[in-house]
């Protein structure tokens, strides 16, 4: 590998992996830069190649032709699936920057990551973990506790395995509902967990099992579909950066409480992890409780993080996945970045595709991070998903980015477009 023209493969397709990719781009190491299977805008920074990126023969036969140097997935799938293990294993000599099948089930797998915080004394909410054998004493723990009740499939199911209910009689049904199969096998094992009250926000690690590890810049998500945080959960309607309850005496918490005992539990147990590790938190009364790990970055906090990380992606991302992060910096620039999500009408339940997209070119105050979109034959943008573009700004205070990132979202059209119009609202004034 010339470290000076490092040869990226980013796996996905989403918002976050064109704020990857635009993020790489910009980097003095990177060589050439391909995005399986990517979407209608992340061609602007690198190659769109169909390849899934859960089919490891084929990115292995991929990165065996093209001299890939460097895999880095974008979503949790591969990680949850292998794709470490996978690639150590290969004769074919390339770095993932992601953590090992066991590191994952920090995201794979909620009873893991309850058990992992319970070792290493790691704040988090009381639970109790669920099989049909055990439904009973499920029953007899959810009445210890007062409502609401928070139930959680164990394995991934597409960010929809959490049940919040305020009934004791419903929380009993649905536990039953859920351990006969409601979200398949994921909730053949249900995590029972107290209900933490606080505002949450997302912190992310870059850690290369070794001891090293950077703090980047910490967002804050908008998950409901509705203004006023009401609706359906969305996998992300906006986002900000910083996020202004989170100050020094927090992160100083943060970090002791959170990160070093994550980053060090890890190592401890023999779990190679060498990658970003998301930490869902909730600040309960200025003492931050972990909701949540995910092995990936966030979606849409990446189109927030990316702007304001100084630094150069592609080594830090070598450098993780060596193992050897050494003194390599990740800074944060004070500036604020803002992002709104457009969507298609009718997400998160079922909506249209294939709508033109319109006035992309007009817009000059933002950088627009393609999600659900694709190229039509004749080349034209439409949708292909339920969120279609994030518009990122930057500003002196997070009012001036949403000014401007609100003015790009009237200026873009699609038949159908919703966005939320209080990202961020009470971070103004
Ligand atoms: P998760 O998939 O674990 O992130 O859960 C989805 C959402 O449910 C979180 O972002 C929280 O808003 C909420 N949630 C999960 N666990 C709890 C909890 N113990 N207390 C309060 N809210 C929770
Ligand atoms: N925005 C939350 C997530 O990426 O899971």
């Amino acid at each position: 590998m010339n470290p000076d023209k490092v040869n990226v493969l980013l796996l996905g397709s989403g918002g976050r992996e064109s704020a990857l990719a635009w993020k790489l781009s910009q980097s003095p190491s990177l060589g050439k830069l391909w995005i399986a299977p990517g979407n209608g805008g992340t061609d602007a920074y690198g190659v769109n190649v169909p390849i899934k990126p859960t089919d490891f023969e084929a990115i292995e036969e991929f990165v065996k032709a093209n001299g890939v140097d460097l895999i880095i997935p974008g979503n949790e799938d591969p990680l949850v699936a292998g794709i470490y293990d996978y690639f150590e294993a290969s004769p074919v000599e390339v770095l993932v920057a992601g953590p090992s099948r066991d590191g994952a089930r920090l995201e794979g797998s909620k009873e893991f990551a309850k058990e992992f915080m319970g070792r290493h004394g790691i704040p988090t909410a009381r639970h109790l973990s669920v099989t049909p054998a055990t439904y009973n004493r499920g029953v007899e723990f959810l009445e210890t506790l007062s409502a609401p009740y928070v139930l959680k499939a164990d394995g991934l199911a597409a960010g929809k395995g959490v049940l919040i209910i305020n009934d004791l009689d419903e929380a009993r049904k649905a536990l039953g509902e859920m351990l006969e199969g409601m979200f398949g096998d994921a909730s053949a094992t249900v995590v029972i967990e107290e209900f933490l009250s606080g505002i949450e926000c997302s912190v992310f690690v870059l850690t290369d099992g070794a001891g090293e590890y950077r703090v980047l810049p910490v967002a804050k998500d908008y998950k409901r579909v509705g203004e006023g945080d009401t609706g359906l959960n969305t996998g992300g309607m906006g986002a900000v950066s910083p996020v202004p309850f989170v100050d020094d005496e927090f992160m100083a918490k943060v970090e002791e409480r959170i990160i070093r005992p994550t980053v060090e539990g890890l190592r401890a147990e023999g779990i190679v992890y060498r990658g970003f590790i998301f930490l869902g938190l909730i600040n309960v009364g200025g003492e931050p409780m972990v909701i949540e790990y995910n092995v990936r970055m966030g979606d849409p906090e990446t189109e927030v993080v990316m702007p304001r990380l100084q630094g150069d992606l592609v080594k830090l991302l070598v450098k993780t996945a060596q193992g050897n992060l050494g003194d390599e910096p990740a800074d944060t620039d004070p500036q604020p970045a803002v992002t709104v999500m457009m969507v298609s009408g009718g997400y998160p339940g079922s909506y249209p595709k294939g709508k033109k997209i319109t006035g992309l070119e007009n817009v000059t105050e933002s950088v627009l991070f393609h999600a659900g979109t694709a190229k039509d034959t004749e080349g034209n943008i439409i949708t292909a998903g339920g969120r279609v573009i994030a518009a990122t700004s930057r500003g002196e205070t997070i009012a001036e980015a949403l000014e401007r990132s609100y003015r790009s979202v009237g200026l873009v059209d699609f038949d159908g477009k919703y966005y939320r119009r209080d990202i961020g609202n009470e971070f103004i004034n």
